[in-house]
């Protein structure tokens, strides 16, 4: 059973993230970033000049290279090398947006999340995780934020994190045509689990936020 994990999933720029990251510090569990995992492989892939759309050729790629993940700060690691970093770039997430959509890379990514997760307690964190990783989840939330929020949000990283060519009009586009793409895709799509605590968190707080999640996991145990 996987009952011991905590599900969190939602668009990018809900601030799944921080809440996923906090609670689990908080909690003193394990935290897995399974967006990091396709990002890694996006990013891989492309490095090595693999045609993302040629689904064979991302197929042969998966089966001649390693992935490793490492729980401290989402640490992933393709055939060795560190992309923990890279894996950060704004063009990234567009390589992890369309290497997602191929069912191979999916359900070799399902048993690598399964596997991390067995017989641990852990929050894990995608679109994904609730719906079909583990439907049988000890709980589930499902974080959101308005668009325009998410969209500042994104920009806010980017440019801490030193990239200024970006445009905000541009992003608020790119963010809306990501979720268009993660919602309406064929597999596991990113949609809300029914028994999922949906969480807005467009004018909350962080602090708030975590506390509120505090209180619905102590209130299940
Ligand atoms: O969460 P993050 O923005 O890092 O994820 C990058 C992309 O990876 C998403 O836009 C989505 O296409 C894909 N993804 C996914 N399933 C997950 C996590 C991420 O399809 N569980």
């Amino acid at each position: 059973t996987y009952s011991s994990v905590i599900a969190i999933d939602g668009p990018s720029g809900s601030g799944k993230s921080t809440v996923a990251k906090l609670l689990a510090k908080e909690l003193g569990i394990l935290y897995i970033d399974t967006g990091a995992m396709f990002r890694a492989l996006g990013l891989a892939a492309h490095d090595a000049d693999v045609d993302l759309h040629d689904h064979q050729a991302v197929e042969k790629f998966l089966k001649e290279i390693k992935l490793e993940y490492g729980q401290a700060d989402a640490l992933v690691k393709v055939d060795g090398k560190d992309l923990s970093q890279r894996i950060r770039e704004h063009h990234v997430s567009k390589l992890a947006s369309i290497i997602s959509q191929i069912p191979v890379v999916r359900t070799m990514l399902l048993d690598f999340q399964r596997s991390i997760a067995k017989e641990k307690v852990c929050v894990m964190e995608g679109r994904d995780i609730g719906t079909i990783v583990f439907p049988d989840a000890f709980i589930k939330f499902f974080v959101t934020a308005s668009i325009d929020i998410r969209a500042q949000r994104r920009y806010d990283q980017l440019i801490e994190k030193g990239q200024s060519d970006i445009d905000l009009e541009q992003l608020i586009k790119d963010v809306k045509k990501r979720d268009e793409k993660d919602m309406g895709r064929e597999v596991a799509p990113l949609v809300k689990a029914d028994d999922a605590t949906l969480v807005d968190t467009s004018e909350m707080d962080i602090s708030k936020v975590i506390s509120t999640l505090k209180q619905d996991v102590h209130a299940r145990a």
